[in-house]
């Protein structure tokens, strides 16, 4: 049996899988989320290894734990987890939403500069990044920053408390502006450029590698062997890709979490002209190209519950019939936007509303924003040469079939829905499968594992209206930017 652990921004989601793909049983456990300051985002890691312990607890109840082979991680990226020399976490774990180092951002990409920047990582510099973020707390935090003996991304964090290992693979460890993706190990000139030290960092595996085995007293604590492995595991994102079978050349996965991305798998190594997307290792040992928008669900989660006081998303929705008609245009930028404007400041906005505008309108306006701005990134994915005509889908919002055809639609693309989305949980505990050795490696468990279960079909009337209101969307950035 293999354990898949989805380290996520809401909550841990701990998925059994055995060794032909069966999923046993799911638990989640959710932790607080903090925004100390508009902008800022913030966890306490000592939260994710206390559900993610009651977690395996919960998942392993009516197991034979003797049977667990394997634990595997997806996490959240970018974030930034001191710990001293004593191992105690510094500070809270500043977040991959977090937006608070926009200076250090713009120094690092106007300073050092792009090209630089882009030689060195393969990639410039974002406020979710883990390298701003250490600047940050140079200047911001001196005495903290003093302090640090490692640091560690979030499922990294877990993986050390479990294992004692100080490890990271490729695909995180390209989200924090100090690896260089090519090589796929660290850059020295991103380490001097942020003051950190090798030996600050952990080592940099394959997603597939085994990093160690449980700690003796972690072993006796949940009740496992000793001899029970660790896998390195993966960035969410790519976890998800591998859960969805998004591996080899120009394979496209959608996931509508809390953030929102576009995932495009490559064997080879690119970076597009601006940069505009991500060049990330991919955790099938190869890249992949990644657009990320930092509010795509949660947007829906803040309209509803916030500003309509429901919880009752699919009767919201039910009410929605005229897609492709609505004149209410909206811009999810609630926590600034990634992909690809590369803007801390940009808020989210209504545009269009007239007297006969109804709440269904405003509703039908945010799942359609969320799907505009993904398209930002699709469009940019496209012009480098991608063929994507068709795509995987998984996250929380992808459960709504209004949502996904509104996708299919604005987007032109076949959805294909699959028989189990579990999303970075399954990509883990297939990370896990393959590093105990019952795949040969992440394409066969990907081939064997996953299962297309149907399709959303664009429809070309629809396409062709949501093309024309594509055209207007992209016009409200630009126009509004200086405001923010
Ligand atoms: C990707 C990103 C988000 C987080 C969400 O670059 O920042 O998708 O990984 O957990």
């Amino acid at each position: 049996l293999y354990i898949g652990v989805d380290l996520g921004t809401s909550a841990v989601k701990l998925l059994l899988m055995d060794g032909k793909g069966q999923i046993k049983k799911i638990v989640s456990r959710e932790y607080p989320l903090y925004f100390p300051q508009p902008g800022w985002s913030e966890q306490q890691p000592e939260d994710w290894y206390t559900q993610t312990m009651e977690g395996i607890r919960e998942l392993l109840l009516d197991t034979d734990k003797s049977q667990v082979a394997g634990i595997s991680f997806g996490g959240q990226m970018h974030g930034l987890v001191t710990l001293d020399e004593q191992d105690h976490v510094i500070r809270p774990a500043i977040l991959w939403n977090d937006g608070r180092s926009f200076e250090e951002t713009d120094y690092l990409n106007e300073v050092i500069g792009k090209e630089k920047l882009s030689e060195y990582t393969a990639n410039i510099a974002f406020a979710g990044f883990t390298a701003p973020k250490i600047l940050w707390m140079k200047k911001h935090e001196p005495e903290n920053f003093r302090r640090i003996a490692k640091i560690m991304l979030p499922k990294d964090y877990l993986a050390y408390r479990l294992t004692g290992s100080f490890c990271t693979e490729v695909s995180d460890a390209s989200g924090t502006l100090l690896l260089d993706v090519k090589k796929r190990q660290w850059s020295q000139q991103m380490l001097q450029i942020c003051s950190v030290t090798e030996k600050m960092l952990p080592r940099v595996y394959e997603s597939y590698e085994v990093v160690g085995t449980l700690r003796a007293e972690t072993a006796k604590e949940l009740g496992l062997s000793g001899a029970v492995k660790v896998i390195a595991g993966a960035g969410d994102n790519a976890a998800a890709a591998v859960g969805t079978g998004t591996v080899g050349d120009s394979r496209c996965n959608l996931s509508l979490g809390t953030s929102g991305t576009i995932f495009v798998s490559s064997k080879s190594f690119g970076v597009d002209e601006h940069n505009a997307l991500h060049s990330f290792g991919h955790a099938d040992g190869h890249y992949h190209l990644m657009g990320c928008m930092l509010s795509a669900a949660s947007c829906n989660k803040w309209w509803e519950e916030q500003i309509l006081k429901t919880t009752d998303f699919a009767g919201e929705q039910s009410k929605i019939r005229r897609l492709g008609e609505n004149r209410v245009f909206y811009l999810p930028y609630l926590m600034g936007e990634r992909s690809p404007h590369n803007d801390p400041r940009a808020r989210a906005l209504f545009l269009g509303m007239s007297m006969d505008t109804t709440r269904e309108d405003m509703t039908q306006a945010v799942l359609e924003g969320v799907a505009f701005a993904l398209r930002d990134s699709l469009e940019v994915a496209r012009s480098l040469g991608n063929h994507i005509s068709s795509s995987r889908i998984c996250g929380g919002g992808a459960k709504s079939p209004l949502w996904r055809r509104i996708i299919a639609n604005v987007m032109n693309l076949k959805l294909e829905l699959l028989e189990n989305e579990e999303g970075p949980a399954l990509g883990a505990a297939m990370l896990a499968a393959v590093g105990c050795g019952e795949y040969p490696d992440v394409a066969s468990a990907a081939e064997n594992l996953v299962k297309v279960a149907g399709t959303v079909e664009p429809e070309p009337e629809l396409v062709q209206k949501y093309e024309e209101r594509y055209q207007k969307f992209r016009e409200i950035y630009p126009a509004v930017k200086a405001l923010y």
